[in-house]
C-alpha cells in the first residue's frame, strides 16, 4: 500500500514538472514515505532523517509523508527541525499546493486532515513495475483491533466507485499491464458507493473479465468479511490468482476477543475449510502477532496448533508492539520482550518446516510463471506463480532476449523453504 502511495506521489509531482533523481544525494526535495504499524518502522524514519540533517543547510528540503506524519504531526518538527513538510496520506491530493507554499519560503507546512471527501482518482501515478499495477479500491479502516494504529493514521473506510475501478483496470490493460493487485486495508469490506452497490466478490469478478488482464490479486482481507461468495468468484475465473492472504493474528479465541478481531478460531477455520474444499488449490498465507498482552503459554500453544492445522504456504510474524492511541496500551499483563522473542522464533521455526514440506509437493509439476526479473549471478530468471510463490528458473531463450513480463510454463525441479527452482517446460 505504501509502495503504491509513493507511486501516486511521484506521479503527481512529475505532472507538476518535478523530475525524479537516482539518489537522495542528487535531490533538492527529499520526501520520506513512512510506516508506523510497529515501533521499529517508526524508529527507522527518525534515524534516516538524522542521517540527512547535515544536508538541510545545503538548501535541501525535507518532507515526511505517510502514517508517521499523520501520527506524530507537528511533533516531527521538534524531533527533526530540518523537516519542512509533514503530510498524511489523506492529504496527498494537496501536496502540490503545499510544495508551492514551501517554494514561496514557508518553513513549516502540514497536511494532517483526515477529511474523507478527497477523491481516489489520482490521475497521475508513476508505476514502478511495467507489468503489475496496484489499484486502491478502499482506503482506511472501520475496525478497531486493539493493537492497531491504522484507523488513526488512515482514517475511516471509504470505497471507490466500481465504475472508476473497472475504468482504471481497462486503462492499465490497454497500457500493457497484465497483472492487477487490488489494494485496501480491508479490501474485502469493499462496498460500491454508486447505485450499482457491488460487493467485493462482484467487483473481483468484473475486474477479472477485463480483456488483457491475466492475473488479479488482492490484499488484505479481513476474516470477518471474507464471505463464501469470494471463494465462488475465484473458483469461477482462474484469472483470480490462486492465493488468499487471510491474517489470523492468533489461534486462541480468547486472544482474538481481547484483540477485538470480531471472529473466533472456529469462524476463521470455517473460511479455511471453504478454501480447502474449493475447486482449485489455493495457497493461504497469514499474519501472526505473538506476545499480545495477556497471551499465556496455552494461548500461544493454540496458535502453534493452528499453524499445524492450516499449514500455511507462508506467513508474516510479529512481536506485539505497543502503538499510540490503541486500546491494548491500557491492557495489563504485558509480555517481556525476551519472551516475545522466544515465541517469535518458535513460530518461525515451525513455519519453516511446514513450508519445506509444502514447497516440496511442487517438485515435478509444471506451473506458469510471470517473469519478473533476472538474477545474473545465478543465471536464472525470477518468476512468480499464480499462487504467489517465487520460482527461479533457467530458460533456453534466456541469454539475450528478455523474458521479463512474459508468462512461461516451468517444470519445478527443486524446492526450498521460501522458493522453488525450475526449468523451462517449453518443448524446444
Ligand atoms: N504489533 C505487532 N504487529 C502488528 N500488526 C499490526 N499492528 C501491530 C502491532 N501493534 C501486524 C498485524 C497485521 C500486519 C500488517 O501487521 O499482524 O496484520
Ligand atoms: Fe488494523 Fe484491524 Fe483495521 Fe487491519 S482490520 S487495519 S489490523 S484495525
Amino acid at each position: 500500500m505504501n509502495v503504491h502511495d509513493s507511486e501516486k506521489v511521484v506521479g503527481t509531482l512529475m505532472a507538476r514538472g518535478y523530475t525524479q533523481v537516482e539518489s537522495p544525494a542528487d535531490a533538492r526535495l527529499v520526501l520520506y514515505n513512512t510506516c508506523s504499524i510497529r515501533d521499529k518502522a517508526e524508529q527507522k524514519v527518525f534515524n534516516r532523517l538524522q542521517q540527512f540533517k547535515r544536508d538541510a543547510g545545503r538548501g535541501k528540503i525535507f518532507g515526511v509523508l505517510g502514517c508517521v506524519a499523520q501520527q506524530e504531526g507537528e511533533k516531527i518538527f521538534d524531533r527533526a527541525p530540518h523537516v519542512s513538510l509533514v503530510c498524511g496520506s489523506a492529504s496527498y491530493t494537496r501536496l502540490g499546493e503545499m510544495l508551492v507554499q514551501i517554494e514561496a519560503g514557508e518553513r513549516r507546512v502540514t497536511g494532517l486532515s483526515l477529511d474523507t471527501d478527497e477523491t481516489f482518482d489520482t490521475p497521475f501515478t508513476r508505476r514502478d513495475n511495467p507489468h503489475r499495477a496496484y489499484i486502491t479500491i478502499i482506503e482506511g479502516c472501520d475496525k478497531s483491533c486493539a493493537y492497531c494504529v491504522v484507523p488513526f493514521t488512515r482514517g475511516p473506510e471509504r470505497s471507490r466507485t466500481s465504475e472508476s475501478v473497472v475504468a482504471e483496470a481497462r486503462r492499465l490493460a490497454e497500457q500493457g499491464y497484465s497483472e492487477i493487485q487490488l489494494l485496501g486495508q480491508n479490501v474485502n469490506s469493499y462496498r460500491d458507493p454508486s447505485p450499482a452497490g457491488w460487493n467485493f466478490a462482484a467487483l473481483l469478478a468484473r475486474v477479472a473479465e477485463v480483456p488483457g488482464i491475466r492475473r488479479v490479486r488482492y490484499t488484505t482481507s479481513h476474516p470477518r468479511d471474507f464471505g463464501q461468495d469470494i471463494v465462488e468468484a475465484m473458483d469461477a475465473n482462474p484469472v483470480l490468482c490462486d492465493h488468499v492472504h487471510l491474517p489470523v493474528q492468533s489461534g486462541s479465541s480468547r486472544m482474538l476477543a481481547a484483540m477485538d478481531r470480531l471472529y473466533t478460531r472456529d469462524d476463521y477455520m470455517r473460511r479455511i475449510e471453504w478454501l480447502k474444499t474449493a475447486k482449485r488449490r489455493y495457497s493461504i498465507t497469514t499474519d501472526i502477532i505473538v506476545g499480545f498482552p495477556g497471551e499465556t503459554e496455552e494461548d500461544f500453544e493454540q496458535t502453534l496448533g493452528l499453524l499445524d492445522e492450516v499449514e500455511y504456504d507462508s506467513l508474516f510474524s510479529f512481536k506485539y508492539s505497543p502503538r499510540p492511541n490503541t486500546a491494548a496500551l491500557a491492557m495489563d499483563d504485558k509480555i517481556p520482550d525476551q519472551e516475545k522473542q522466544r515465541r517469535l522464533v518458535i513460530v518461525q521455526e515451525k513455519q519453516r518446516a511446514i513450508q519445506m514440506r509444502r514447497n516440496a509437493e511442487w517438485i515435478g509439476r509444471t506451473v506458469e510463471a510471470l517473469v519478473e526479473g533476472r538474477n545474473q549471478a545465478m543465471e536464472q530468471w525470477i518468476g512468480r506463480t499464480s499462487d504467489n510463490r517465487t520460482l527461479n528458473f533457467t530458460h533456453p531463450d534466456g541469454n539475450g532476449d528478455s523474458l521479463i513480463g512474459r508468462y512461461v510454463p516451468i517444470r519445478v525441479t527443486r524446492s526450498g523453504p521460501n522458493s522453488l527452482v525450475g526449468e523451462s517446460a517449453t518443448v524446444v
